[in-house]
């Protein structure tokens, strides 16, 4: 019998965390889908194998994480979503007739709950602080949310410069509202403030010594914690009004990649409300 169940899983090293089957758990009750959704995890040079053998095996979609989204976007090359192009990583993988397709929707996620958090992106300035990969695939999302301004702000100066010449490439016309520049070159008041840098992991802040926040400003830490972050206990310091971390965006990343395996898409909020206790209790 559980051989006609579709089987999906998400794929990285390391993987035994991951929240994402139980996120997809709660949107198969929801929708009254059966799924399968385990954790795959591939050894660092062996993921195009572990790929393989998964969709060779029967099964239908994955989702892919930490270290293997560029990866991914290199084997779903000849099928990629205009999201996964633009991000050039993907994270949501599927086969349709013997060929392997590649999406990312963790922009859209991020979107997502941006507006969950009754923040319209329209009209406003950003600072995107990072610019690593969880950076880099979020900014065209973002601009494309028509917000007045995008800054990518980083640690190391030249690698915001990078990812700013690297969007401007694909899309000149975005040159206008794109910058970039070293954490101390943050002028200007910010409406919305985007921590994309790994330093919560090492229960670090990014150092912004002159960080403006506009009035009712948002600040936004796409890491996610049983406690308020380093970031948001920083950005509430420096006059943030409101603070958010990133365990929305995991759930509406993985609703957008449900809706493209299949075709329905799940109710985030009662499933961020359980993640969120889950976590509490953890
Ligand atoms: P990811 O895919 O999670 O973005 P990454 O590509 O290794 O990971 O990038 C990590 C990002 O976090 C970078 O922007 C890094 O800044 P540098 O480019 O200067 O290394 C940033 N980062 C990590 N720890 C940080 C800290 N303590 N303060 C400021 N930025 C930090």
């Amino acid at each position: 019998m559980t051989l006609d169940i579709p089987h999906f899983a998400v794929v990285g090293n390391p993987i035994a965390h991951s929240r994402s089957p139980a996120i997809h758990h709660e949107f198969g009750l929801q929708l009254n889908i059966a799924l399968r959704y385990e954790t795959l995890l591939a050894p660092v040079d062996a993921f195009p194998a572990t790929i393989e053998s998964f969709f060779r095996d029967g099964g239908r979609g994955l989702n892919v994480t930490l270290p293997f989204k560029e990866e991914a976007f290199a084997l779903a090359r000849d099928h990629l979503s205009e999201q996964a192009r633009l991000a050039a990583a993907v994270n949501t993988l599927w086969m349709n007739n013997g060929e392997l397709y590649g999406s990312n929707t963790d922009g859209e996620g991020l979107l997502q709950d941006i507006q969950r958090l009754g923040v319209a992106l329209q009209g406003k300035r950003v600072l995107l602080v990072g610019a690593g990969g969880a950076a880099k695939g979020v900014i065209y999302p973002l601009l494309s949310a028509q917000c007045t301004s995008l800054h990518i702000a980083n640690r190391t100066a030249g690698r915001a410069h990078a990812l700013r010449e690297r969007v401007v490439r694909l899309m000149p016309r975005l040159a206008d509202r794109l910058s970039a520049g070293g954490l101390d070159e943050t002028d200007g008041e910010w409406d919305v403030v985007i921590n994309a840098t790994s330093s919560s992991v090492g229960n670090q802040t990014p150092n912004l010594p002159g960080i403006r926040y506009a009035a009712n400003a948002l600040a936004y830490d796409m890491f996610y914690a049983p406690r308020p972050t380093p970031f948001m206990l920083q950005a509430r310091t420096q006059g943030a009004t409101q603070v958010a971390d990133g365990l929305g965006m995991l759930v509406a990343q993985a609703a957008s990649s449900f809706h493209i395996w299949f075709g329905r898409r799940p109710d985030v909020t009662p499933v961020l409300d359980t993640l969120r206790r889950q976590l509490n209790r953890a």
